[in-house]
């Protein structure tokens, strides 16, 4: 398995970190599972894999798990690739009632070459990292649970789709697993990893755009709050207005924060703006990560290949909708589009905002640039290009 611009984050880190009041930096660092002690249990009964053009997100799971188990008393166990089964949690388990959760998102792409790819792999660790410490639950080392997740993908390998759109997903998550009723820090946790295969987000050749509810009565992050970490409780109560949305016949809901209505993100991608800004410039906007932004790698890669490109301004700024409605009002709006990796890139069509459609002119401009970074990064990912 061949890692993809594994490049730290270290600049990444130091602006997120500075936006906290304090640091959660646990006491207890003392100590890591290391994937040398992993066991493997093979799966007797593999299942028939599915046919790559048929896949729905999220539904299928490969034969495998990976678990890792800690508790005070005893600290980390040694990491187990197990066939994938149920969990067994006592019904006073912490994550069911305080939401002690919280997860990744990243892939394992089966190159033109046949090799295994994941991408930027060691962003999502620290991401983690960054969000076990927020949620005391206790730390690991990043390196070290790579290693586990690249044994598992090794395992599983026949899942990932022989295909250069479909791709294998990647859940790692970690759980408090405590089994007592006290709002305190967990005595037990557990990390865990599945894996699924995934299709194309969009049918090949064509690129759908989404229709976004812009209500500002809605709020997903504030300051001072962990919408910067991929904690679980951030995303439960974002269903209902997702439902929202689509009573309203929207697909989305884009996502602003206080008076000056701040265009924060898309459902759950990043979001760049493409414009003529008021100085007349070309410039591709996202904002920035202040602690309401979840530092997606998606976002990161997509300012890393437009500032290597250094054809245009690439800024991160806050935008306002006044801002963006001007922008549309002067014909200088080129491109909207969310980007994850689910996705890579998602171009926006159009907003609902306080009663009124406004027509974002993505499509009609190509999109030229949100297609670029699609084919970039999806080359990338199958190594059709050297990096
Ligand atoms: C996961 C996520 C993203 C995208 O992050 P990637 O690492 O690019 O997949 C953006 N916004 C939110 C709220 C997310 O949860
Ligand atoms: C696992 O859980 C699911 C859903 O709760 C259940 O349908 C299934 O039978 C369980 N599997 C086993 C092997 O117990």
């Amino acid at each position: 398995i061949v890692l993809l611009r594994t490049e730290t984050t270290e600049a990444l880190h130091a602006r997120l970190v500075q936006t906290l009041p304090f640091s959660f930096g646990s006491l207890r660092l003392a100590s890591s599972f290391k994937a040398a002690d992993l066991t493997i249990e093979r799966n007797p009964a593999c299942k028939p894999k599915p046919d790559p053009s048929t896949l729905l997100f999220g539904k299928q799971f490969s034969d495998h798990m990976l678990t890792i188990s800690w508790s005070e008393k005893g600290g980390w166990e040694a990491p187990e690739i197990k066939p994938f089964q149920n969990l067994s949690l006592h019904p006073a388990t912490s994550a069911l009632h305080y939401s002690i959760e919280l997860f990744e998102g990243m892939k394992a792409f089966r190159g033109f070459d046949n090799h295994i790819r994941l991408f930027r792999p060691m962003l999502n660790m620290e991401r983690m990292h960054r969000s076990a410490e927020r949620s005391c639950l206790p730390l690991f080392d990043k390196n070290e649970l790579l290693e586990c997740i690249k044994k598992l993908v090794e395992v599983d390998q026949e899942w990932v789709p022989y295909s250069q759109t479909a791709s294998l997903y990647i859940r790692p998550t970690f759980i408090g697993t405590e089994p007592s009723l006290g709002v305190a820090r967990p005595g037990k946790a557990m990390i865990f990893v599945i894996v699924g295969p995934v299709g194309p987000y969009f049918a090949t050749g064509s690129f759908n755009p989404v229709s976004l509810l812009a209500d500002p009565s809605f709020v997903r992050a504030w300051k001072g709050g962990v919408g910067a970490y991929k904690m679980g409780g951030n995303y439960g109560p974002t269903i209902a207005v997702q439902n929202e949305a689509q009573k309203r016949g929207c697909q989305q809901v884009l996502w602003l924060y206080e008076e000056e209505e701040q265009i924060t993100e898309v459902g759950t991608m990043n979001l760049f703006i493409y414009w003529t800004n008021t100085k007349g410039e070309r410039e591709l906007v996202t904002p920035p990560l202040d602690g309401i932004i979840l530092p997606g790698v998606t976002r990161q890669s997509l300012l890393d290949l437009s500032r290597s490109w250094g054809e245009f301004k690439v800024t991160e700024c806050t935008v306002n909708m006044k801002e963006l409605l001007d922008a549309l009002d002067a014909g200088r709006v080129l491109e909207m589009f969310g980007a994850g990796t689910a996705c890579v890139v998602c171009p926006v069509g159009s907003l609902l905002y306080k009663g009124k459609t406004y027509q974002i002119p993505t499509m009609q401009n190509g999109p030229d640039l949100a297609k670029r970074f699609y084919t970039e990064l999806t080359d990338i990912q199958v190594s059709l290009l050297h990096v």
